[in-house]
């Protein structure tokens, strides 16, 4: 955010004050957008502050510390900009860090994972395939998901390596990319699955490449829409849903921890957001240097 900005926090402010703060969205890159999309159409009173993680991006490449790392410090970052409720929209950050960042940040949470139990309600074969990243998947939260609806159900789990780094340099639909998707999905269809959870944020935008492969034989689990309506939920509770008539509902506010022009662009191309992305730093135990790869 521009030094001119006003920062404030949630506990100073006036009920009706607190209510027209805006809701802060992070994730390791632009995957989250796909959250924001279904947010401002659940929520369209509410502003919002958006966060990519673009310069240590992907997570799913990262050890558990640095991803609990980051998402503390972009969460107390969203805090002093005045953010009234979090979204995690990273599976990943969700699964790794969200205990902790729940304990340390005082704005209520909302965070993501991958669709098991809708997969395990519509799935008729009961075979369904799960797309995530591979620290999602190892991670005991996910281990708890399966343990919970994977009892009739089986379960295909394929780490989606490359599929983050893909979105990120703006390929949906590339050969290469199509046939990398092929090779997670083929092995699921000839198992029989009919249901296809995308355990990660980013995936959403492959949609139509998915399509392309599996035709309808398998139903897409994707919980966006599930996540807005958790975070309206979440908002009504403590009291903080924006009035109608929200002014500071303008368009969302986009930051980058990357290069703020690169991630405007593949906003624009794939969602055709038109926005300007500014580059911030927001450093952290792990990455105390702007440019730290640190591991
Ligand atoms: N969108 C993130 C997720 O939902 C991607 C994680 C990554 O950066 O590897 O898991």
């Amino acid at each position: 955010m521009p030094e001119s900005s006003p920062t404030l926090t949630v506990s100073t402010l006036t009920p009706s004050d607190a209510s027209r703060a805006p809701v802060g969205i992070f994730d390791s890159g632009l995957g989250g957008l796909s959250v924001l999309r279904a947010v401002r159409a659940q929520l369209p009173d509410e502003a919002l502050l958006y966060v990519a993680d673009s310069l240590y991006a992907p997570y799913g490449e990262r050890d558990d510390d640095f991803i609990t790392d980051r998402t503390l410090a972009i969460g107390e970052w969203l805090v002093k900009q005045g953010a009234k409720a979090l979204v995690v929209a990273c599976n990943t950050a969700t699964a790794q860090s969200i205990a902790q960042v729940r304990e340390k940040l005082t704005i209520p949470l909302v965070g993501v994972e991958p669709g098991v139990k809708p997969a395990a309600l519509q799935s008729k074969t009961r075979v369904a395939g799960v797309l995530a990243t591979q620290v999602t998947l190892r991670s005991a939260r996910f281990q708890g998901l399966l343990e919970r609806y994977a009892a009739d159900c089986r379960f295909l789990c394929q780490p989606g390596h490359g599929l983050v780094q893909a979105v990120e340099r703006c390929d949906i639909s590339s050969a290469e990319l199509r046939a990398l998707l092929r090779s997670y999905l083929q092995p699921m269809l000839d198992a029989g699955a009919d249901t296809l959870v995308l355990g990660c944020t980013h995936y959403p935008f492959f949609d139509a490449a998915i399509r392309d492969i599996v035709g309808d034989r398998l139903t897409l689990i994707d919980t966006s829409v599930a996540i807005a309506r958790q975070l309206e939920r979440v908002l009504d509770q403590h009291g903080l849903r924006a009035a109608p008539d929200n002014a500071a509902a303008v368009p969302p506010r986009f930051y980058s921890t990357g290069d703020g022009r690169h991630q405007q662009q593949l906003a624009a191309t794939l969602l055709h957001i038109d926005t300007y992305v500014d580059t911030v730093v927001i450093p952290s135990r792990r990455t105390a240097a702007p440019n730290s790869q640190a591991a």
